[in-house]
């Protein structure tokens, strides 16, 4: 399959209430409309009861927001790997500051998704974090400051120096992985910062989800990274 481009805009839909019920899908399609047109590598997560309505109904990469290490069989209530890449998903965010993980749950998680040939985006907090992370391989890593998710003031204008210093901490620990950055992300200037610090993408959420035009949203922050 072929690989998912970088630089990445990665839409995390949340559990939001603009992405119950249909919203998924609206959401996803008006973010394929806009990877056509600009030809971006755009991926959408959207929450866990609408991967399967998202994944057949566009062509996007999908990746699950979590998924857990219950084996497909008797594993009740787990989100399965097997079963998240079996209706078309490609990867999955692991570790958001929503759902933290202990360190061996994330290496086990990257190493299941891994021999799945499924692409594993495993978050941060801080530069730290980044470096012990990295060395589990993610594919991507983001980092995101917890106090600023959600908050509308980008990392990549209020503490630059945290996607600085993670994108060197995380090169020295692992070459390969790809540093993306996240949290109050809002407008296409905090994209174009990101990208001048050395990030390969963004994980965004809020800023386009709970906007009134996500069609232009999803352009305005894509355009800096097409
Ligand atoms: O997963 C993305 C995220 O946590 C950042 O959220 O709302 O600040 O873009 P937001």
């Amino acid at each position: 399959m072929k690989a998912i481009a970088i630089p990445a805009l990665v839409i995390n839909f949340k559990n939001y209430e603009e992405v119950f019920d249909d919203g998924a899908l609206e959401l996803a399609k008006a973010a394929q409309k806009v990877s056509k047109k600009l030809k971006a590598s755009i991926v959408v997560c959207p929450p866990t009861p609408s991967l399967i309505e998202v994944c057949r109904g566009v062509s996007l990469p999908v990746f699950a927001q979590h998924v857990d290490l219950g084996k497909p069989g008797t594993s009740t209530g787990a989100i399965v790997p097997e079963v998240v890449k079996a209706i078309g998903a490609r990867g999955s965010l692991i570790n958001h500051s929503e759902k933290r993980l202990p360190l061996s749950q994330i290496k086990s998680t990257i190493e299941r998704l891994r021999s799945m040939e499924m692409v594993s985006l495993s978050c941060a907090q801080t530069p730290d974090e980044v470096a012990a992370i990295a060395k589990l391989a993610p594919d991507w890593l983001a980092v995101e400051p917890p106090e600023l998710i959600g908050s509308g003031k980008a990392v990549s204008k209020v503490r630059p120096e945290v996607v600085t210093d993670s994108v060197v901490a995380c090169k020295k620990a692992n070459t390969k992985v790809k540093l993306l950055c996240g949290a109050g992300i809002v407008t296409g200037e905090d994209v174009e910062a990101a990208i001048k610090l050395g990030a390969k993408g963004i994980l965004v959420a809020s800023g386009i989800v709970k906007g009134n035009d996500w069609e232009k949203k999803i352009e305005e922050l894509a355009l800096p990274m097409a």
